[in-house]
């Protein structure tokens, strides 16, 4: 027994020699990003690494190999607060245009990047890591972290593959065919979606060129460059650093999104942050959810969204077609409500995965983010989406094309929209049916995408940064991918030919006119 537990304690110890430490920074202080990130810290501790996680939202049950940096301090989020507010939203007031980008990147690099704390591990040139992994966020200032730790730099995207960040690592997507982040147009396009996209992507691309890059190189000079010159390594340019991420990780899985082509450095690992065994329900919960007759519909519009903020007049809207449902109605909210019908239940915190895998829960409402599109998927669970803001309305526009949810839009009227989408969906069992069948598509992999996470970020320490992976776009500039040096060489050629052309033609003229002549 002895030589048992012995045998035992040495495998453990000779599996931990193997132990990376990681730096994982998560700086978008929205609930839905912090549960990708300790999806993220979860599986890496689970494989035995020791973990740096910086966030805003500090984990009170603390594992032994995890060390966290606080940066809620700086991290105060009044403008995702503001595009967050029910009203506001339906009043038209919130728009995603580019002077919001601009405070969103101020956030994430002049607040987040001079956090006291994060300031503490910078400088602290004891401090060293074999891997960092960051969440992308708009802006690519970041990946200066890598070169002030000296190691491998991993991106970490929270939504699709798109142009923006698949050009960090290798090139700029096709805007007729693929959609920009922001967009919810769908390929294949009409003549004016094609031409909106270019626009739009254009535009975003414009940006980047005449104001982020500037912005980051500054920013990067300032709040970054400092510790790596600390560190003794020599002062670079951020632009040498901005093309030289290792790998991204993506939460997107093609049953999910669409099957474009990625660069060999983009790993697709949605649906990772969803733990293989589902935790039992509370009793309440389980009650309901075991003795509905007709089945439950589960409510909610995520985490970001209060209720606080929406109007009178849309909850009782919405209690009032609950009401009338024969099925039973689970609604996420954080309020109680006043005369509440017999078959609906307000909880202010629902285990959604634990619902979503219940067998009597036959509808999933929700505003379509990412994560629980992801889980939707994942239990074979069919939607109607109420997309509010970002990315929602290209997921839910995705599930729609891919024949799992309804869309209604957000409005003060939407109550009776909503109905109709509630009764469609009851006439018809496609939608049923096609949840099902992505949720195979889903679930059919080599591997779980949280052990294929640790896997990739292993891989890129034990490869020194994973070379081998890196795209040769990034070493071809546009013109020559264009072949517009070669167009010149044509252009010149033909030139060249027709002025040859010319004088061999003209001097015979001359030459034959002289013979006339004489
Ligand atoms: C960084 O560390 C040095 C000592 O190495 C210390 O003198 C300095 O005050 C620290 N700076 C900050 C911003 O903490
Ligand atoms: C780029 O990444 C590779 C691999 O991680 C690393 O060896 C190299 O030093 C990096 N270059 C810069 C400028 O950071």
């Amino acid at each position: 027994m002895a030589g048992v537990s012995f045998l035992v304690l040495v495998t453990l110890i000779l599996g931990h020699v193997s132990a990376y430490k990681i730096l994982v920074v998560f700086p978008v202080p929205a609930t839905s990003h912090n549960i990708l990130a300790r999806g993220v810290v979860r599986s890496l501790l689970h494989a035995g690494h020791e973990v740096t996680h910086v966030t805003p939202f500090p984990d009170t049950n603390v594992h032994p190999n995890l060390h966290q940096v606080d940066i809620s301090a700086s991290a105060e989020n009044s403008h995702i607060k503001d595009q967050m507010n029910v009203t506001r939203i339906l009043n038209g007031e919130v728009k995603t245009d580019f002077k919001m980008l601009k405070k969103f990147v101020d956030l994430m690099n002049k607040k987040i990047l001079s956090d006291a704390n994060l300031v503490k591990l910078l400088n602290d040139t004891g401090q060293t890591f074999d891997v960092v992994i960051a969440e992308w966020m708009l802006t690519d200032t970041n990946a200066g972290l890598g070169y002030v730790f000296n190691c491998p730099f991993i991106w970490f995207s929270t939504i699709e593959p798109h142009s923006v960040i698949l050009s960090l690592i290798d090139e700029h997507t096709n805007s007729a065919y693929i959609p920009d982040y922001r967009s919810s147009n769908i390929p294949p396009y009409d003549f004016v979606n094609r031409v909106k996209e270019l626009i739009s992507q254009a535009m975003m691309i414009a940006f980047r060129y005449f104001y982020l890059d500037s912005y980051q190189n500054e920013r990067y000079k300032e709040l970054l460059s400092p510790y790596s010159i600390k560190r003794g390594r020599p002062e670079i340019s951020f632009s040498e650093i901005k093309y030289n991420a290792s790998l991204i990780l993506g939460n997107s899985h093609v049953s999910l999104g669409l099957a474009i082509r990625l660069p060999q450095a983009y790993k697709t690992i949605g649906g990772y942050h969803i733990e293989t065994e589902v935790k039992p329900l509370p009793d309440e919960l389980k009650n309901i959810l075991d003795n509905t007759k007709n089945g439950l519909i589960y409510f909610s519009m995520g985490s970001n969204l209060k209720s606080k903020d929406f109007p009178e007049l849309l909850k009782k809207g919405l209690l009032e077609i609950f009401g009338g449902l024969k099925q039973t109605v689970l609604w996420k909210f954080e309020e109680v409500l006043p005369n509440l019908p017999p078959n609906v239940h307000i909880v202010n915190w629902a285990p959604q995965q634990s619902i979503l895998a219940h067998p009597n829960c036959i509808l999933f409402i929700t505003h379509g983010g990412l994560l629980s599109t992801t889980e939707a998927v994942h239990f074979g669970k069919p939607i109607i989406g109420i997309p509010v803001f970002a990315d929602q309305f290209n997921n839910i526009d995705k599930a729609v094309k891919k024949g799992f949810a309804i869309r209604v839009d957000l409005a003060y009227d939407m109550k009776d929209k909503l109905k109709v989408a509630i009764d469609k969906f009851l006439r018809n069992g496609r939608y049923t049916k096609k949840a099902k069948e992505l949720s195979l598509i889903y679930h059919d992999r080599p591997v779980h995408p949280s052990k294929e996470l640790v896997h990739w970020v292993e891989h890129v320490v034990k490869t020194r940064g994973a070379p081998h992976l890196r795209s040769p776009a990034l070493d071809v500039p546009v013109y020559q991918k264009l072949y517009l040096d070669l167009f010149v060489v044509i252009l010149v050629v033909l030139y060249a030919l027709k002025t040859i052309v010319v004088k061999i033609f003209c001097s015979k003229k001359i030459v034959s006119k002289k013979l006339k002549r004489n």
